[in-house]
């Protein structure tokens, strides 16, 4: 018996070191330490035994025992570090590493979106216009033909600050208040987009963020039709996607468009997606910045600007686009 379970020790030591990974090694805990193990087998016949050899052999299958679960334990925390290197250098960043004959980085994936759209607009023919991002409730609200208390504002979560009157001061929910100041400090005709930031009290998930990008698009003139609209919209889904992308309007509402619409866009795998809004400027927003609705009409549309990147991208989370992991974002 003595010169079995010394044998056995050997072979189990061999085994042990033999397990190339933690799985392996796990395999080999179970057969030498587990229920159906050699040295649970000769546990299980020490009672049959004369009480002399049952001491010696009891003894014995004690330090044999003891011998093999110090080498799994050994085996498990060399093992254990090497994965664990493994992860480190897979993951490894180093923000030191400067070299002038690489690449030293690159814009980011929404303000590249951002350009590229001023391009494909100004090469239409379009002005860039900016605003800020804490408006006031009347840029934000009243000119765009939300009156105080009127449920429309609900649709927006919108986030508060707190400054002057309650409710007057506040993050911008959407770009539209950028189409009001556009109006008022310049004379028609207005042919201009209106990208930025705004803020919604939205939880994040795949397809919204709090703090998002919106492009918004005004052209005010004489004249201007839904069909202008429409081919406005085509004509940018063409240049932006490429061929194989179409568009198309559904009926919708906004207080500051009548008619109104939702604009979507459809892949090429036959799947839709909402891009945003648009419509003919409601003759009440056109009289809040002194525009006689008589003479002037025109459209506005105002898309989600990350939403469009992830589409471009193939990307389908958009909480990936400010992680800033640069290893995602060196990608594109
Ligand atoms: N501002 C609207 C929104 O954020 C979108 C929109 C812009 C709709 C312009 C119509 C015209 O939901």
């Amino acid at each position: 018996m003595d010169l079995d379970l010394d044998a056995h020790l050997t072979a189990a030591g061999a085994a042990v070191a033999d397990a190339a990974n933690l799985d392996a090694l796990a395999a080999v805990d179970a057969e030498l330490l587990g229920k159906r193990s050699v040295l649970a087998t000769v546990r299980s016949q020490l009672g049959g035994m004369e009480p002399d050899q049952r001491k010696v052999v009891g003894r014995r299958v004690h330090e044999v025992r003891t011998e093999v679960e110090r080498l799994i334990a050994e085996r498990r925390s060399v093992l254990a570090a090497g994965a664990r290197a493994v992860v480190l250098e897979a993951e490894r960043l180093d923000l030191t590493e400067f070299d002038r004959g690489r690449r030293l980085g690159h814009r980011h994936v929404v303000t590249q979106t951002w350009e590229r759209l001023e391009d494909l607009f100004v090469g239409m023919g379009y002005t860039v216009s900016e605003g800020p991002e804490i408006e006031d409730e009347w840029h934000n609200f009243g000119a765009l033909n939300f009156p105080l208390g009127h449920p429309a504002r609900d649709m927006y979560d919108t986030l508060y600050v707190e400054y002057g009157e309650p409710q007057s001061t506040l993050l911008r929910t959407h770009t539209s208040p950028v189409q009001i100041r556009v109006m008022e400090d310049q004379e028609p005709p207005i042919y201009s987009i209106m990208p930025g930031r705004v803020f919604r009290s939205d939880t994040a998930d795949a397809t919204h963020m709090p703090v998002f990008h919106q492009i918004e698009g005004l052209v005010i003139d004489r004249d201007i039709t839904f069909g202008d609209l429409a081919g406005t919209l085509e004509a940018f889904t063409t240049a932006y996607f490429g061929a194989g992308f179409t568009s198309r309007l559904r009926p919708s509402y906004f207080p500051f468009t009548e008619p109104s619409a939702e604009f979507d866009i459809r892949r090429p795998d036959g799947s839709w997606l909402e891009l945003g809004g648009c419509g003919m400027v409601h003759p009440n927003v056109l009289r809040s910045c002194g525009l006689d609705p008589e003479e002037w009409s025109g459209f506005a549309f105002g898309f989600g600007l990350d939403r469009l990147a992830l589409m471009r991208h193939g990307i389908d989370d958009l909480r990936e686009l400010f992680r800033n992991d640069h290893r995602f974002l060196g990608q594109f």
